[in-house]
Order: structure tokens, then sequence, then C-alpha cells
């Protein structure tokens, strides 16, 4: 018998497969706070919990996106390794609840997320909260861009799609700084689905094949661009930014971080190299993810877990236990 063994090649690791319990609990955590009027306790119980799961997954991260300066956040800020240490070093980027103020009136569309590449490889956003954002599925990959008007991206956009233009749906932040281009998109023939908040749901569900939306687009935060690149690198698609600072301080701020204000960043340049995850939860009823839903015994759960290697898009539907849940990260001291 031949000596010669076969060299089985194992697939590596999908630390989103990991990472998703981390925004299930952050998700689940924020429950008792949907509709209570308290925006930072919701934020607060699901960085409590975000932070405990992360640190049961083997990877060091380095927070590159998180709640803040040390200074304002105790938890979860910009600077801080999470993880167990061992394992992948890499970049991530949190935002426990994508949507606080949704979450504390009870509207649709909040989200848990976690985005995280090799480490060096993510865009650090440092004082630069406020980016113009251009984000569209596969159809528009040399298609759209920031240097078109909106006008034009959406008339390129139909032909690539072969649509017509009236059925090209924009997803706008609902911001008086968006009146002109919410007017512009109008009279060019498409609709608008204006976002009272949450731009990285609007930005994922503009990528998706099986989502009414076809573009998302103007001015949201810059650590949520981030994010959303993260998830457009697995999706396929395109994401452009431009810093759009909303004050004469971050203007000011942005220019001493050294960010050039003029300059469109690209797909490739949110995120370099090609092995991103994202994660994320529904906290809230949403178009990308159903909410957390207490059904008798059972918390129900709905993520999507997104890898850009491989280009795989789950769908993660979870029914936890309720008593053992909540008894299991109570004991170990996780929540
Ligand atoms: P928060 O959950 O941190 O409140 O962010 C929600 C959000 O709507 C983001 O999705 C968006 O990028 C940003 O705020 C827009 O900022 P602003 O509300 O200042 O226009």
């Amino acid at each position: 018998m031949s000596e010669e063994r076969t060299v089985v090649e194992h697939p590596d690791r999908n630390l989103a497969m990991e990472l998703v319990r981390a925004t299930e609990a952050a998700a689940i955590r924020a429950v008792p706070w949907i509709g209570r009027g308290d925006k930072n306790a919701a934020d607060g119980a699901a960085v409590d919990a975000m932070r405990a799961f992360l640190g049961t997954v083997a990877f060091d991260g380095l927070i590159v996106i998180g709640e803040g300066e040390k200074d304002e956040a105790p938890m979860l800020f910009n600077g801080e390794h999470v993880g167990n240490g061992r394992g992948p070093a890499c970049d991530i980027a949190v935002d426990p609840i994508d949507g606080t103020s949704l979450t504390a009136a009870g509207r649709p569309n909040a989200l848990s997320v976690i985005a995280v590449s090799p480490r060096g490889t993510m865009f650090n956003p440092k004082d630069a909260f406020y980016m113009e954002k251009l984000v569209t599925g596969p159809d528009g990959i040399g298609v759209v861009s920031l240097e078109q008007s909106i006008g034009d991206n959406i008339r390129e956009l139909a032909k690539a799609k072969q649509k017509d233009i009236s059925e090209i749906v924009v997803a706008v932040l609902d911001r008086p700084r968006h009146d002109e281009a919410i007017e512009e998109i109008r009279a060019a023939g498409a609709g608008t689905r204006l976002m009272r908040d949450g731009d990285v749901a609007g930005g994922i569900n503009a990528a998706r094949w099986e989502s009414r939306i076809d573009m998302c687009f103007g001015t949201g935060g810059t650590p949520e661009g981030v994010i959303t690149a993260c998830a457009i690198k697995a999706l396929g698609g395109v994401i452009e930014g431009r810093l759009n600072p909303q004050s004469e301080e971050e203007r000011s701020n942005c220019l001493a971080a050294g960010h050039d204000i003029d300059r469109i960043i690209r797909s490739e340049e949110f995120v370099t190299g090609d092995n991103t995850f994202f994660v994320g939860t529904g906290v809230t009823d949403g178009e990308l993810l159903d909410g957390v839903r207490r059904k008798g015994p059972f918390i129900r759960t709905e993520s999507v877990v997104l890898r850009s290697k491989t280009g795989t898009a789950r769908r993660v539907i979870a029914e936890h236990k309720a008593e053992k849940w909540l008894e299991s990260t109570r004991a170990a001291d996780l929540v």
C-alpha cells in the first residue's frame, strides 16, 4: 500500500459564525429597552452583552470603531482589545445598536452589528463623524459613482439593471440636509425610501438581490460607512464615500487627523484585503431582519452572517431557550 496520504485542505474558520453570538446577545439584552424612551440604557445593555460574548471568541480584536474614545466610553472604546487574545489579529468595528433612537422609540430597523478584517486593513475614521455615501449592488460596479450627480447615477443604474427609472428605489436618511437630493431623486423619476435612522441596514438592503431598495444615498455616520463596506465586500456591489464634516470644528479636526476631505473613498479602500466578516442581528423588526421575538419558552433572533472570502451570506435563525439563556449568561457572569 502506498505511503502517500491524501492531504485534505480544511476550509479555514469563519469567524463570523462565532461573532454572531455577540450580536445576538446584544440584541436580546436591548429588548427590555425597546420603546422605553431611554436610548442610553438600551445602548448600555447591548454594549455589556456584546463585550462579554466577544471575550469568548478566540481572536485578538483591536477596536478601530467602537463606542468612542476611552474617556467617554468605558467599554468597547477605540483601541480596546477584545476576544480571548488567542488566534488571528484583527481590526474590529462594533455598533451594539445601529439605531439607538429607533430602539428607544420602538421603531423598526434597529440592528446590532460587528465587522471584522485582518489587522491594519480597516479605514480608521478618527474624528470624521459624517460621510456622504453611495451604496448599491453588483449591477452598479463601474456604473455609479459619487463623481456623478444622483440623477445620473439613477439613470445609469436603471440601464444596468434593465429597469424602468420609475422602478428604482433610493433609500435616504430623512434629514433636512437631504432635501435637495430627495427632490433630485424624485425629479429623475425614481422613488425614495426615507429612513429615520439606521443607514447600515439601508446600505445592505441596497446591495441585496432580493431587496426592493436599489441604492442608498446621502450623508450619515463615517463609522457606519466602514461597517457597511465590510458587508458590501461580501455581498458584492459598490460603496463610495466622501467625508462631509457638518461643522467647522469637525472639519478642522478631520484635517488635523490627516483626512483628505475631498477625496472619494472607493469600496476597496474602506477595507483592504479580502477576508472581511460582517454580522448583524435584528433588534427591532425591519426590511433586512426580524427583530428579537419572545415565543413561548423561546427567544428568537434573526441574523445575517457574511464573509467576503467566499461571498457566503447566511441567515441564522436561533431559538434560544429563554430560561437557559438568561440563566447561563447570568451564571457565567457574561452579562
Ligand atoms: P445611532 O444608533 O448611533 O444613533 O446611529 C443611527 C444613525 O442613523 C446611523 O445609522 C447614521 O449613520 C447616523 O445615525 C446619522 O446621523 P444623524 O442622526 O446625526 O443624521
